[in-house]
């Protein structure tokens, strides 16, 4: 019997797979190639369902007789391995930027005879509906806390941004650019204690009690499926902040970042300025150890984030303190910089990559923007952070309409600073 290879994502079963799968089975004995959540992630968003579960639904489809991963969104390496004597794509792929992808499986089928079958691309399926079918499907807390560990595990670097209320998560959820064919969008959100305290005109020194914070959480839950990550500032004394690690493991946060100082808390990009007290190595690591014994769930996360850089205590601070943060049970490192360069992260990430036991790291580039995400990424920075631009980038506009309409006496001139009316009215379905 011919051995045919088909390769999909299969994240919502659709006709067009089950056209394309009893093509491939009048051909012979049909092998799926489902994508891995690393291959589909490196070019559009990170699945619905994970591997496991997409594997136990694509094995019990009519006709299919094995499922194996693939790895790339190439399906050269597998079918090195495999050498079906057919592979069954759509033929919606001889066009755009699945082209190359099309050549290389006719350039390998070549070296031992396969051949390339190319049913009619099935009409009315588009992704845009099936975007459309996964946000209708919604999210529970288990899986939107899931998802950052998902995604630490599947892409290179995790991209998250902040936003401080319902619309700022509409925003995160649903704006995407494509660029070099891939579909590139925000991963997730950041609580940002700075950015909730700014929106209700408070300093950023937990004056902004954990009910008020908690109710920005929950605007930005109901219009969103992505994870978000909580800045807990100092997390207050252990024995509060058990109380927190569970009041978001329960609505489905995935991580809870903390920052080693005690006393009056002030924002870090502050630094020597104001005066800040950092914790003791002992007090800070027992906080962490009291906040993991809190959680319920494996998949909960407590960061530690280091504040030596940003106080001046010196790399050799800041290293002794990630590993006995690690050693205490944190499940991952912010290292936090207020230097226009990034040399000192990037030293610091140096560092960190020969410790033996490895957590996730995470930056917030917002005084050393210049950094990109691949220089990121390539210093081993798991989780890239940018905590405050959706908040400083409303803020200016804000203020030039106003000036606008003080100038002018009437709003006429403001207009072409405003979305239209037309649009304010149906943002929100
Ligand atoms: C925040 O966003 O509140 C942070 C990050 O803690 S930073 O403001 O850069 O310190
Ligand atoms: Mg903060």
């Amino acid at each position: 019997m011919k051995t045919v290879y088909v390769a999909m994502s299969a994240d919502i079963i659709h006709t067009g797979h089950l056209n394309i799968i009893s093509e491939a089975r009048k051909l012979g004995k049909v092998v799926i190639g489902l994508l891995t959540d690393e291959a589909i992630s490196s070019y559009k968003r990170l699945p619905y369902f994970s591997f496991d579960q997409r594997k136990v639904i694509v094995e019990n489809l009519v006709g299919v007789s094995r499922v194996i991963p693939q790895d790339t969104l190439d399906y050269v390496p597998n079918l090195r391995k495999l050498k079906p004597d057919y592979v069954v794509h759509g033929d919606d792929w001889k066009t755009g930027v699945q082209r190359e992808t099309r050549q290389r499986v006719i350039d390998a089928l070549h070296d031992w005879g396969g051949e390339l079958v190319e049913p009619d691309y099935t009409p009315g399926i588009s992704s845009t509906q099936i975007n459309r079918m996964i946000k209708e499907v919604g999210t529970t807390p288990e899986i939107r806390m899931k998802r950052l560990r998902r995604l630490l595990a599947a892409k290179p670097i995790v991209r998250i941004i902040e936003a401080h209320n319902g619309l700022g998560g509409l925003i995160v959820e649903n704006t995407s650019i494509e660029k070099n064919g891939q579909v590139r969008e925000f991963d997730g959100i950041w609580l940002s204690s700075l950015t909730d305290s700014t929106a209700k005109g408070k300093p950023d020194i937990e004056f902004v009690d954990l009910t008020s914070r908690l109710s920005t959480v929950n605007d930005i839950l109901e219009v969103s499926t992505k994870p978000i990550i909580y800045d807990g500032d100092t997390g207050g004394i252990p024995e509060h902040f058990i109380f927190t690690v569970r009041s978001l493991e329960r609505l489905g946060v995935s991580a809870v970042i903390i920052e080693d100082k005690i006393g009056l808390k002030k924002n870090s990009l502050f630094g020597t300025e104001v005066d800040q007290q950092q914790d003791t190595i002992e007090g800070f690591s027992h906080k962490i150890t009291k906040g993991k014994q809190a959680q319920i769930t494996d998949d909960f996360m407590v960061i530690a984030r280091i504040e030596s850089l940003i106080l001046k205590a010196g790399m050799d601070d800041a290293l002794k303190r990630a590993r006995a943060y690690i050693n205490a049970g944190a499940d991952g490192i912010m290292i936090h910089s207020r230097e226009k360069e990034p040399d000192e992260i990037l030293a610091f990430c140096q560092k960190f990559s020969e410790f033996e036991k490895q957590v996730p790291l995470v930056a917030v580039p917002g005084s050393y923007s210049q950094i990109t995400e691949k220089e990121l990424a390539d210093a081993g920075v798991a989780v890239v952070i940018y905590a405050n631009h959706m908040l400083r980038s409303a803020y200016p506009a804000m203020v030039k309409t106003v000036e606008s309409i003080l100038e002018n006496e009437r709003a006429k001139e403001a207009d072409e600073f405003c979305l239209p009316i037309k649009e304010i009215i149906s943002l929100i379905p």
